[in-house]
């Protein structure tokens, strides 16, 4: 990916650009399993998705259920607020444990014009189930909204099996690549609903009429090909070559891979004492957070020990979980099992666990890896 980065830089109406730019929105839509065409990376990171989204998708006014379960449910509710949505909040019973589909429904029962959830919470390590939501929405006529950061490539997800109208994600966390686009995806219903809306988009910038002439000149509706913004060119070009290893390495089998990842650092963890803070069924596979051990006096310390001395960087907890929860990446090239191999041993250097407990959490380790279905 980084090769491909590098790259020399052609100009964006290139028609060699153009060419490139549909085989990227053809790799996303493998991606994201679906057939809208209205597919592409925002130019930006993750956080311009949400706000092409939230801008292009929602008028003031417009009563939006939000699903609120950690900070990036938090930061959704406040991006829809200033953009004067009437947002419903429904939460989790607490951070670290996903929303109710009841809860989000019933919400959904007095009319809505769109529910938003966080499919991956990266602040909590949930996965919240989508089981139902679609139907929900589509029979409420509200838009079905996720954010897919740091779930999608990384955890089963299909956008049109789910009934998923939009979806945004990054390129930094199971696609594998630097920061700097936002992949997104829209149903032909949401894409309609925009079209036919009346006044301007309130952003120019992420203006998503204005940018799928440009992305995609056969969006029904769309004039030709036509400049809006310069996209950021060595960016896609990372992008597409991303995209090809994770179609490359197939979905399903990435899946997997991280499913194993996952289990495989969780049990060996365990052997230190650290538990999952999601309860089974509710874990996002790409991030494990776990509970700081109780005696120690200073986490900080230990993460800044792993990042300097080991070269390994972890995440403490957010919000409510300040100072009581590890959060560890699970994704694209993290989910092997050499670089899992170095963090289990440095942090049980650095935790003082036993000789018997470190050997047992190696194990542990190699143990789900071998009993693993395939290596890449
Ligand atoms: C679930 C989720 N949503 C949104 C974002 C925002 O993405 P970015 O930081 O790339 O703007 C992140 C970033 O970590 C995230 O994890």
């Amino acid at each position: 990916v980084l090769r491909a980065l590098a790259t020399p830089t052609i100009g964006h109406l290139d028609p060699a650009f153009g060419e490139l730019m549909e085989e990227v929105a053809a790799r996303l839509r493998s991606v994201f399993g679906t057939a809208n065409r209205a597919t592409l990376p925002v130019s930006g990171t993750g956080s311009a998705g949400m706000q092409a989204m939230v801008d292009n998708c929602v008028w003031p006014g417009e009563r939006v259920v939000v699903g609120v379960a950690g900070a990036f449910g938090e930061r959704m509710a406040d991006a829809l607020s200033r953009r004067g949505a009437d947002v419903v909040r429904v939460e989790a019973a607490a951070w670290g444990r996903a929303i109710p589909i009841g809860d989000l429904v019933a919400a959904l029962g007095s009319g809505a014009d769109a529910l938003f959830v966080v499919h991956g919470e990266t602040s909590t390590g949930v996965l919240q189930p989508l089981d139902g939501l679609g139907e929900a929405c589509a029979a409420a006529g509200a838009l079905f909204m996720i954010d897919c950061v740091t779930s999608l490539a990384g955890a089963p997800l299909a956008v049109d099996e789910a009934g998923v109208d939009v979806a945004f994600s990054g390129t930094q966390k199971c696609l594998n690549c630097p920061p700097g686009l936002a992949p997104l995806t829209m149903s032909d219903r949401a894409v309609e609903r925009l079209l036919g809306r009346d006044g301007p988009v309130p952003s120019w910038y992420f203006d998503l009429r204005a940018i799928l002439a440009y992305w995609r000149s056969e969006v029904a509706g769309a004039p030709p090909r036509a400049y809006h913004h310069t996209a950021p060119i060595n960016m896609v070009y990372g992008l597409h070559e991303a995209l090809g290893l994770v179609l490359a390495e197939g979905l399903d089998e990435r899946w997997e891979r991280h499913r194993r990842a996952h289990d495989a650092l969780r049990a060996a963890l365990l052997c230190y004492g650290l538990e999952r803070i999601a309860p089974a069924g509710e874990e996002l596979v790409s991030l494990l957070a776990v509970s700081v051990p109780s005696g120690l006096s200073d986490e900080a310390a230990v993460r800044r020990a792993l990042l300097l001395d080991h070269g390994i960087e972890i995440s403490g907890g957010l919000g409510p979980l300040a100072g009581r929860a590890w959060r560890v990446g699970v994704m694209g090239e993290g989910a092997r099992q050499e670089p899992q191999e170095r963090l289990v041993s440095a942090l049980g250097a650095l935790l003082g666990a036993s000789a018997a407990e470190r050997r047992a959490a190696a194990d542990a380790l190699a143990h789900n890896w071998d009993t693993s279905v395939t290596h890449m």
